[in-house]
């Protein structure tokens, strides 16, 4: 039938082309879980009430060794450019409400290049990468619209920081919606759902402000907890069980529109829980703020389309700079669009496929910290993690019920959050080094500094830190704007002042 064997390849190419250009492109629903700690999901501890969260991670694939950021901007930053933190000015922490900061302009964003591969892209949650110019803002970056929070940290139901309300539709700013935020924003994913034109695909960024500060949470959530002694711990159990219902409701808005099985669902928390709030992270070391691995190791999956091997578990390097290609490879782009100079690689096919990872090597930070003398960085290779200065202020292994010995009373939680390392650095006279080298692989829990025995792999690291320290960036961590101060704008949130 074919003359020989050159014009069979050539007709199977062709077959292959044209149904790879006709194959309709999966719909992608990113989910963020704010300040979830590893210990925090059904699937990592029984006592934990997440039955949506668990059916979609063990219908998919866990990843067990994905890594973010010690804190919320950096994280976001990363997924959203594929560029480390450090080469942006951003490592040092959150963007404060009124520092004039935002990722930076000329590193792109991936919902960009979705919009530019056909997608829809709608967005309802929390920014947190900056808005005092309006080209910082979601529907400037990528996303057809926005409903949500451009900081972090608000009031669940007034939706108020400081001293400003900041919750806004697209450009508007928005009042009198005092629902309880997991809830406003499962309805508004559902009506994206709902009112989405299936001829196109559908990119669903769901940042939750779940389950960070300020603990609240409806009474019917926290009553599933009637066992934990501890209140902070209970109401924050509800808070993850609030957020969980909300995943139900919006799964079920992808089946109830037939659009479940050509949906790929990405779940990932932004940073480790927080000791001081409820968060757990045992028996992984540490938690949000610092670089141990319970800062920094996030609970993720990824679910439906897509995924060849239902039900097991990917323990592949994964980094959160590695979503940006990544989340554009499974959107079906070529990899000229997604490996443009970025620090980000390409794991579809590792997560997908089950195949080996991309990823060798991470840095978890580096920030010369101004309040500690030695900064702060850590870098894992293959097997090995070396911190190399402070790590951050909590450093201990803690239970689900335990208190942090230190909470500082502070109104808001961001001045806790400086207080907290500033408390931290006078109480051990600034000189906690914290160097350590922490064979992962043996001892995910970094129990077991093994610097001395290893001289020969601390240098290797310190060397490998000191090349990624070329392309470092000054964090940009300006001192307030008064202008940003939300009477200038109606007592909102806005932009408008950089
Ligand atoms: C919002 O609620 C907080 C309590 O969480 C309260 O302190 C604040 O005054 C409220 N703000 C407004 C504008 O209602
Ligand atoms: C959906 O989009 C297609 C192509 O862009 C268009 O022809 C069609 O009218 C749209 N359907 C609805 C219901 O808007
Ligand atoms: C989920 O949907 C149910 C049924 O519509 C509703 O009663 C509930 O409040 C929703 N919960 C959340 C968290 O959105
Ligand atoms: C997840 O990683 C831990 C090491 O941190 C390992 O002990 C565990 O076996 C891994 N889980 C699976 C299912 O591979």
């Amino acid at each position: 039938m074919y003359r020989n064997l050159r014009e069979l390849l050539l007709t199977i190419m062709a077959m292959l082309m044209l149904s790879t250009s006709l194959a309709k492109p999966r719909h992608i629903v990113f989910i963020v879980a704010d300040d979830l700690g590893w210990n925090d999901v059904g699937f990592h501890n029984a006592d934990m009430i997440t039955p949506n969260i668990d059916k979609l991670a063990n219908r998919g694939v866990i990843l067990n060794s994905s890594y973010v950021q010690p804190v919320c901007t950096p994280s976001r930053h990363s997924w959203m450019t594929g560029i480390y933190p450090f080469k942006a000015g951003l490592q040092r922490g959150v963007i404060f409400p009124e520092q004039a900061v935002c990722s930076p302009l000329d590193m792109k964003f991936f919902p960009e290049k979705l919009q530019k591969l056909g997608y829809s892209t709608h967005m309802a949650g929390k920014w947190h990468l900056g808005f005092c110019n309006w080209d910082c803002t979601p529907t400037n970056r990528g996303f057809d619209s926005f409903l949500g929070y451009y900081n972090g940290a608000e009031d669940y139901y007034n939706k108020t920081i400081l001293n400003g309300i900041d919750f806004h539709d697209n450009k508007e700013p928005i009042s009198g919606d005092n629902r309880y935020s997991a809830f406003v924003y499962a309805d508004r994913a559902k009506s994206v759902i709902e009112n989405h034109n299936k001829t196109k695909p559908l990119f669903l960024y769901l940042p939750f402000q779940s389950v960070h500060t300020p603990i609240q949470v409806p009474k019917r959530f926290e009553d599933m907890y009637p066992d934990i002694a501890n209140d902070q711990r209970r109401q924050y159990s509800g808070m993850v069980s609030a957020m969980d219902e909300a995943i139900g409701n919006i799964t079920q808005a992808l089946v109830d529109n037939g659009m479940m099985d050509d949906t790929l669902i990405i779940f990932t928390a932004d940073n480790g829980g927080w000791p001081g709030f409820g968060g757990n992270n045992y028996p992984l070391r540490g938690g949000k703020i610092t670089i141990f691995e319970g800062g920094t190791r996030a609970v993720s999956f990824v679910s439906g389309s897509g995924i060849a091997k239902p039900g097991s578990t990917y323990n592949g390097l994964i980094h959160a700079v590695d979503w940006h290609p990544t989340i554009l490879a499974a959107a079906g782009s070529s990899t000229d669009d997604t490996n443009d100079n970025i620090d980000g690689l390409n794991q579809w096919k590792a997560i997908s496929l089950g195949g080996e990872s991309m990823r060798t090597e991470l840095v978890y930070n580096i920030d010369n910290f101004v309040l500690a003398p030695n900064g702060h960085a850590a870098i894992r290779v293959g097997d090995f993690k070396l911190i190399d200065g402070y790590p951050g202020p909590y450093r201990d292994w803690y239970k689900p019920e335990q208190e942090y010995e230190n909470n500082p009373h502070v109104t808001t939680d961001y001045q806790y959050y400086s207080k907290i390392v500033q408390d931290d650095l006078v109480k051990n006279n600034g000189l906690w080094k914290g160097d350590g080298l922490y064979n992962l692989k043996d001892d995910p829990t970094e129990h077991h500094d093994v610097s001395k025995q290893h001289p020969e792999i601390v240098k290797a690291l310190k060397a490998k830190l000191d090349e990624y320290r070329k392309s470092y960036v000054r964090p940009n961590f300006p001192s307030n704007d008064p202008k940003a101060n939300p009477k200038n704008y109606g007592g909102y949130w806005m932009p408008g002042w950089c």
